[in-house]
C-alpha cells in the first residue's frame, strides 16, 4: 500500500531532551551537534569561529540562538526546542535547564522524548545534579539514555576515567528502573565522538552520539493498541452524528469494531472522515471524525479502544506526580485533572513518598512543594478509562489544576489502577432523607460557619442553635475543637492538617444531614478550595457559607482563649491570620458582620435565610 495514502512521507522522526548544566557543557555538545549536522548557517557558524578563550576552537555554546539569558546569567532559563535533519533522520533536541528550580521545565521536555542524553563532566563524575536528571527522566517514562560523559580532553581521554563513571551510573540507573542505558564518552569541546568516531579514545568501540541517535530504534505508536480521544461530537444534518479526535496510538479501519469508554458500549467504525476526503484506514497522530454504525452515546472526553489490551477503567490510581506550583499540593485538596479529553475532580487520598532527588530514595511527605515528584494514590469522581503511562504515556498522563486560580499546578503519570472500589456499591434504603426530615417538620441543610479563631463562630452558632431547639427543630453542631479532641486527633494545624480536617468534617456533616439534621458547622475553614468541596458535596440548595466577620484585629483584642498572646509569643506555630492563611470568603451565602450587629440581630438574618430557601416554613 502506497504510505501517501496517509498524508506526506515523514521521515523518522526522534525526540531527545539534553540533560546537563552549562557546566557540563550542554551548550557545546549541542551547538557541535546542530553546526555539524548543518542546521546552523554558515555566517553565523563563520563568527563564532575562533572565539577567544577556546584555544582557536569554535565557541560552539555562542553559536546557539535564543540562549542570550544563558550567556548573561550563566543558566538555561527555558525549555527551547531546536530542529535538525540528517540524511537518515529528523530531530526535535529539547534543551532544558539543569537546574534544581527548573524541574517543571525538565518534566515538560521530557513529557514527550524517546531519548534522554545525560551530560556528565568526566573530571567531576556524577553529580547530585545527575541524580536529579535521571530521576525525571525515569518519572517522566524515558526508556533510552545516554550518558554522554563529556570533557574527556580533560581526563587525557583515559579509559579509567569513563568506566568508573559508567559503573557508578550503571547502579544509579537502576535504583531510577532505567534498563537501557548507552555510556559514549566525548568531548564537544573538541568534537570526539559527537559526529565521528574519534582517534583519540581507541580502546571506546561504540558509535559516535550522533549516528547512535540515527540509528537507535523508536517505538512506533500505530504498532500500538487502538486508542482514539473524543475531543468533540458534530451533530450534522439528518442525526449524522461525528466525534472529533486524535488518533493517540494504534491504527484504525472502516469496519473496525471498536468499545466507548468508560462506558462500554459497542460498535463499529462506518466512516473515517479527514478535511481531504474518507480514509479506508488512518493511524497514531492523525485527527479525523470517525462515525459509527449504531446510535451510541458518545461524549466529550469518552476514549474509544479496540478489544485488543483494553485500557483501564477506574476511579482510583497510583500516579507519579510533578509538582509545578509554588503553592504546595495538599492531600485532601479537590483539583481539576485533565485526562486526555475528559475533565474530572480529583483528590490525593494519600502521598506515599517524596523522591528524594538527590539520592533516588523515596521519603515520607505530607505535602509536595514546588519541583518535588511524588508517588501518591488519586480519586477520582467518576470512573476513567486510561492506560498506565508505561504502556502509553498519550493516554496515561494528567496534568492538575487548581480551582481557585485555574493555574496548572501538577503534572501526573499514571502507575497502575486501583481496584479498591471496585466490589463496592452503594445501598439504597426504603427510608431516604426525605421521609427522615418530613417527620422532624424541617428540610436537612448544613449550615456553615467559617471564620477567624475567635470570630464569634460558635457563639452565634450556639445562639441559633437554641433558637431552633427551642421551636422543635432537629439540629446538631460540629465544632472545630470538640472534633479535634475525638475524630480529628490526629491533626494539627499544617495546611495539610487543615484540608483533611475539613475533608472529614465535610463527610460527617454529609452523614448529619442524611439522617435529616439541621447541622451547624463551626470551624475556622480558612481555605476557599475546601469550602467549595463542602458545597459541592453538600449540595448547593441545602448549603449555607456563613461568615463570620470580624477582623484580626478585633479578634486578637477579644482573644477569648488567650491563644493570639500565646501565638504572639511564639508558643503556638501556624496560627491562623498571623503565620498561617485564611482566604475570606468572595460571595458568602450570609455576611455576618459582627462589628455592626448583635448576636440576636445575627441570629434574625440566618433564620430569615433559612426561610427564604424552604429549609424552615
Ligand atoms: S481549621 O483551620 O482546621 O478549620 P479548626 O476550626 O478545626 O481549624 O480549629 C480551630 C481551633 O483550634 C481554634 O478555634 C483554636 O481554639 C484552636 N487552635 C489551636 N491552634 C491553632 C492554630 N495554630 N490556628 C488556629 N486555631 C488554633
Amino acid at each position: 500500500m502506497d504510505a501517501t495514502e496517509f498524508g506526506p512521507v515523514h521521515r523518522d522522526l526522534l525526540r531527545l531532551i539534553t540533560c546537563g548544566s552549562v557546566d557540563d557543557g550542554k551548550s557545546t555538545l549541542i551547538g557541535r551537534l546542530l553546526a555539524d549536522a548543518g542546521a546552523i548557517p554558515e555566517d553565523q557558524l563563520r563568527s563564532a569561529i575562533p572565539h577567544a578563550g577556546n584555544n582557536g576552537l569554535p565557541d560552539y555554546a555562542m553559536l546557539l540562538d535564543g540562549l542570550q539569558a544563558e550567556r548573561e546569567q550563566g543558566i538555561t532559563i527555558d525549555v527551547g526546542y531546536r530542529f535538525f535533519t540528517t540524511p537518515r533522520r529528523r530531530f526535535i533536541l529539547a534543551d532544558t535547564p539543569g537546574h534544581e528550580q527548573y524541574t517543571r521545565n525538565m518534566a515538560t521536555g521530557a513529557s514527550a522524548a524517546d531519548v534522554a542524553i545525560v551530560l556528565v563532566d568526566a573530571s567531576k563524575g556524577l553529580l547530585p545534579q545527575t541524580w536529579r536528571h535521571s530521576a525525571i527522566v525515569a518519572t517522566m517514562g524515558i526508556r533510552r539514555v545516554v550518558l554522554a560523559v563529556n570533557k574527556m580532553d580533560l581526563v587525557d581521554y583515559r579509559q579509567g576515567a569513563f568506566a568508573d563513571i559508567v559503573t557508578a551510573y550503571a547502579s544509579m540507573a537502576e535504583r531510577l528502573g532505567l534498563a537501557d542505558v548507552t555510556s559514549i564518552p566525548v568531548s564537544a569541546l573538541r568534537g570526539d565522538n559527537v559526529i565521528a568516531k574519534s582517534d583519540a579514545m581507541p580502546w571506546y568501540d561504540g558509535p559516535a552520539l550522533l549516528r547512535f541517535l540515527e540509528t537507535v530504534e523508536t517505538v512506533d505508536a500505530s504498532s500500538k493498541p487502538f486508542r482514539f480521544g473524543v475531543q468533540w461530537v458534530n451533530r450534522g444534518a439528518a442525526g449524522l452524528r461525528a466525534y472529533a479526535g486524535t488518533i493517540l496510538a494504534g491504527r484504525l479501519r472502516v469496519g473496525d469494531e471498536i468499545t466507548v469508554l468508560p462506558s462500554g458500549v459497542r460498535s463499529a467504525v462506518s466512516r473515517i472522515i479527514t478535511f481531504g476526503g474518507d480514509l479506508e484506514e488512518a493511524r497514531a497522530g492523525q485527527a479525523v471524525s470517525l462515525t459509527l454504525a449504531d446510535a451510541v452515546d458518545v461524549a466529550r472526553g469518552d476514549l474509544l479502544a479496540g478489544s485488543e489490551q483494553p485500557p483501564h477503567i477506574a476511579d482510583q490510581f497510583a500516579a507519579d506526580l510533578v509538582w509545578l506550583d509554588e503553592a504546595p499540593m495538599l492531600p485532601g485538596r479537590p483539583y481539576v485533572m485533565r485526562l486526555g479529553t475528559a475533565t474530572y475532580t480529583a483528590t490525593v487520598t494519600e502521598l506515599k513518598h517524596r523522591l528524594d532527588m538527590n539520592t533516588g530514595a523515596g521519603r515520607a511527605a505530607k505535602q509536595l512543594d514546588v519541583n518535588q515528584i511524588g508517588f501518591a494514590n488519586l480519586a477520582l469522581d467518576r470512573q476513567a478509562a486510561f492506560d498506565a503511562y508505561a504502556d502509553n504515556r498519550n493516554t496515561g498522563n494528567f496534568i492538575l489544576i487548581d480551582r481557585v486560580t485555574n493555574g496548572t499546578v501538577g503534572a501526573g503519570m499514571i502507575r497502575f489502577p486501583l481496584r479498591r472500589a471496585a466490589n463496592l456499591t452503594w445501598q439504597s434504603f426504603s427510608t431516604d432523607r426525605s421521609a427522615r426530615s418530613a417527620i422532624k417538620g424541617h428540610k436537612p441543610a448544613v449550615l456553615w460557619f467559617t471564620g477567624l479563631s475567635g470570630s464569634g463562630k460558635s457563639t452565634v452558632a450556639d445562639a441559633i442553635d437554641r433558637r431552633l431547639l427551642a421551636q422543635g427543630r432537629h439540629t446538631y453542631i460540629l465544632d472545630g475543637d470538640n472534633i479535634r479532641h475525638g475524630l480529628n486527633r490526629d491533626l494539627g494545624f499544617t495546611d495539610t492538617d487543615r484540608v483533611e480536617n475539613i475533608r472529614r468534617v465535610i463527610e460527617v456533616a454529609r452523614l448529619l444531614a442524611d439522617a435529616g439534621l439541621i447541622v451547624l458547622v463551626s470551624f475556622i475553614s480558612p481555605f476557599r478550595a475546601e469550602r467549595q468541596l463542602a458545597r459541592e458535596r453538600l449540595g448547593a440548595d441545602e448549603f449555607l457559607e456563613i461568615f463570620v466577620d470580624t477582623s484580626l484585629a478585633e479578634c486578637e483584642r477579644r482573644d477569648p482563649k488567650g491563644l493570639y498572646r500565646k501565638a504572639r509569643d511564639g508558643k503556638i506555630a501556624n496560627f491562623t491570620g498571623l503565620d498561617s492563611a485564611y482566604e475570606p470568603p468572595g460571595n458568602p451565602d450570609i455576611h455576618l458582620r459582627t462589628a455592626e450587629m448583635s448576636v440576636e440581630q445575627e441570629v434574625d438574618l440566618v433564620l430569615q435565610a433559612l426561610r427564604q430557601r424552604g429549609i424552615l416554613d
